[in-house]
């Protein structure tokens, strides 16, 4: 077993929860800064999606990240943790007038706005509150990822952004307005990207528009590249940091000119630092299959199921001879399955499985399905 999870101290709790290795999210926190030492201009904001707990946010904000927030509930989480205003950036295709009306107050540094309709709200909104807003206009550069079909953004056919052929009238129209402050742009093209000549597409598609924008007399202040970096899922242990050199060495080649750019990395950041810690309740002989029954379910970490996406699956409690079980939680539905066919060290009922890589996107797409409560997290310090 190549893991150091801290099983003493698992024995006596209630199962399932979430641990999170904090030492391994400030090591992630410093081999970022420690990319972006040569370029003073560029920023990452945590995207607070990826999750919301607050004790992972104060650190982070503590670690002087900006926020990447898609609700106002996100922006006063991230506010509340200690995250500077002027730091935190706001997108999403469907922001209510409150959510609206609570970044203007907190003064954040960016709204990232997603539609002609929407920059028309914010500067009535803006002029109601006698205040500017600060805006970039999230387009929607048709550029496809691989990646999970569940989890693109940057294709004509996805709902976001302003399709980048009508982002000229848009920014017009955000610079004649009286209470927008126009910007720059705002790209996202999905999620766990392992492979980044998407984001070297990305690039090319940037700096046409930028050149684009800027020959018609539009002044583009700054880009900001979204988020989507991928982890290796299925080797947490040899693999425990993103490949974070390689990234942002694809931006410092692929944009030209010198302008800030922001980053919004969520996974990359808090995915490796998480696992959800469960215990078997049955081991199954089914008629072609063997089951570990454990006590976590699809309400606790709903991307197995969701997404047919894979988690790194180690039995903490056992030695035993490997046999090949498919890890299914107790809810009512076929779909909560963890894994199939994973190959764990022989289970018994009350071993402690660790089910890897899931900082992200497992505690905060948690839900209470079946009247299950919401599992626990706890830290490594
Ligand atoms: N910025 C924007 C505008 C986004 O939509 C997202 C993620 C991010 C940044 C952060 O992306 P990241 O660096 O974490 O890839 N629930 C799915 C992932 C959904 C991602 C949604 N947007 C999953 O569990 O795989």
């Amino acid at each position: 077993m190549t893991h150091s999870f801290p099983i003493l101290s698992f024995e006596g709790r209630q199962t399932p929860f979430y641990y999170y290795d904090i030492a391994l999210l400030k090591e992630t926190l410093d081999a970022i800064q420690a990319q972006l030492k040569d370029q003073p201009t560029w920023q990452v904001h945590y995207a607070v999606k990826a999750n919301h707990n607050p004790e992972l946010l104060q650190q982070i904000a503590a670690a002087g990240f900006g926020a990447d927030c898609v609700s106002g509930g996100e922006v006063q989480a991230a506010l509340d943790a200690g995250f500077r205003a002027k730091d935190i950036v706001f997108a999403g295709v469907g922001k209510a007038d409150w959510e609206i009306l609570l970044g203007l107050e907190a003064g954040i540094g960016r709204f990232n706005v997603e539609s002609a309709a929407e920059l028309r709200v914010i500067d009535a909104l803006a002029e109601s509150k006698g205040v500017v807003a600060p805006v970039s206009l999230r387009v929607n550069p048709d550029i496809g990822a691989h990646t999970l079909a569940g989890i693109t953004t940057g294709l004509a056919e996805n709902k976001f952004g302003i399709y980048h052929g009508m982002v000229d009238d848009v920014a017009r129209e955000a610079l004649s307005l009286p209470h927008i402050r126009f910007c720059g742009l705002h790209f996202h093209i999905g999620s766990q990207i392992l492979d980044l000549h998407d984001f070297a597409a990305l690039c090319g598609r940037i700096n046409e528009l930028t050149e684009r924008l800027e020959s018609e007399g539009i002044p583009v202040g700054d880009i900001n590249v979204g988020g989507g970096l991928g982890i290796e899922y299925g080797h947490p242990n040899s693999l425990p940091k993103a490949d974070f050199a390689s990234y942002f060495n694809t931006y410092k080649r692929g944009l030209l000119g010198d302008k800030p750019v922001h980053f919004e990395l969520g996974r990359a950041i808090i995915a490796p630092c998480g696992s959800l810690i469960t215990r078997v309740l049955f081991v199954k002989e089914g008629m072609a299959k063997r089951f570990a029954i454990v006590d976590a379910g699809m309400n606790d970490l709903v991307r197995p199921a969701m997404y047919h996406s894979m988690h790194r699956i180690e039995n903490l409690s056992s030695d035993g001879p490997k046999t090949a079980y498919d890890v299914v939680g107790p809810c009512c539905e076929s779909s909560d399955v963890f894994g199939k066919d994973v190959f764990l060290n022989e289970c018994h009922r009350g071993d402690l499985l660790a089910i890897r890589s899931a900082g992200a996107y497992g505690q905060s797409m948690a839900s209470q399905y079946n009247c299950r409560p919401l599992a626990p997290a706890y830290y490594s310090e």
